[in-house]
């Protein structure tokens, strides 16, 4: 068989298999075999020199037009195995983008530091300042500064958590009150200030009691401050609180750091008309309050005769309770955030 024939049926059969072949590695051992350094057509021109010279030429013609010719096919079998390899990757790895995507969560504050946050802005608005004191506190600054020497019994008005520490005792304020004692021994009056924080009691949790909850204690010291400035500014606080059509009433009680001393309600949403919320009383309990006991001026070094003051604390759950309708105290850190989320 002469070189074109060799060459012609090398055409075909390359061909037939190039069109054939399913893989871009396939192609390229078929690419090596037919055209590489020792392909097929090197192997059939290197024959040529045996050859007459006019026949020469031919042969090289057509062995270059056979060359180009696979090279063609091959590029176009190769675009296509490419293209099938794309095909097959966006149809398995496809995204579906018609799909509704996942909202993420998003947080917040939490109802009772939203609650504080209101509060204590109420008193910012009057020029109060804020105030912070430690958790671990003296059973001095706790009790005895605050008109209850040791034994005293007011001190069994609250369940305390004692802690054993070196020099003085120590124990887990059961109020923000002591945090009154170290402003006024640092600052010297007019003193305006309110003190947000968590306090500890002895307590087991039920619906109205937790061991560790927050509360909200307030101080006004100047000159010629009186009662009325207190009961002005605490309907103020109340009105702005829970709502301006609310009544507010002052009831007497004890404190062992005020002198007098009050309970201030204010008038429940049942508008009087007796619910579960103010047990049919019409009335709920927001706060304690009264006016700076001497004693306790004389504690701190302030002239009891220049100065007087009024004070207040409150719970800051209870307050948000009342706001909001929670009948029980523990579902605020139970962290349920079905509850959560509706406030
Ligand atoms: N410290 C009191 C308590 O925890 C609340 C309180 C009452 C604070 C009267 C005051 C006050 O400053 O004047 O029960």
């Amino acid at each position: 068989m002469g070189l074109i024939s060799q060459l012609e049926e090398l055409e075909k059969r390359a061909s037939a298999l190039i069109t054939a072949v399913q893989t871009e590695e396939e192609l390229e051992t078929l690419r090596v075999k037919f055209l590489g350094r020792k392909g097929e057509i090197t192997l059939i021109l290197r024959q040529i020199g045996a050859l007459p010279t006019e026949e020469k030429p031919l042969v090289g013609a057509k062995a270059n037009e056979v060359r180009a010719q696979l090279e063609n096919l091959i590029e176009k079998r190769s675009l296509e195995l490419r293209k099938g390899f794309f095909d097959e990757k966006i149809k398995t790895e496809a995204i579906d983008i018609t799909l509704p995507g996942r909202i993420p969560r998003r947080g917040r504050k939490h109802l009772i530091t939203r609650t504080i946050e209101e509060i204590v802005d109420i008193f910012l608005s009057l020029g109060y300042w804020v105030a912070e004191g430690p958790e671990v506190e003296t059973d001095y600054h706790n009790f005895t500064a605050l008109n209850m020497p040791p034994h005293h019994p007011a001190r069994s008005l609250w369940d305390t958590l004692y802690l054993k520490g070196p020099g003085e005792e120590l124990l887990l304020r059961t109020h923000t009150s002591p945090v009154q004692i170290r402003v006024m021994k640092k600052e010297k009056p007019p003193v305006f200030i309110v003190v947000p924080g968590k306090v500890y009691r002895r307590d087991v949790a039920d619906s109205s009691h937790l061991p560790v909850f927050h509360q909200v204690e307030g101080l006004a010291v100047d000159k010629g401050i009186t009662f009325a400035d207190l009961k002005g500014t605490l309907e103020f606080f109340s009105h702005r609180m829970f709502g301006a059509d609310k009544k507010v009433r002052f009831r007497p009680s004890y404190f062992p750091f005020t002198e007098p001393s009050a309970e201030v309600d204010v008038s429940c949403f049942c508008e009087g008309k007796g619910c579960r919320v103010c047990k049919g009383s019409g009335w709920l309990e927001i706060l304690g309050a009264g006016m700076v006991d001497p004693n306790v001026f004389d504690e701190v070094g302030y002239d009891n005769e220049k100065y007087t003051g009024f004070a207040f604390g409150m719970g800051v759950e209870r307050i948000a309770m009342l706001k909001y309708g929670v009948s029980d105290i523990r579902l605020f850190f139970d962290n349920d955030c079905r509850f959560l989320e509706q406030f």
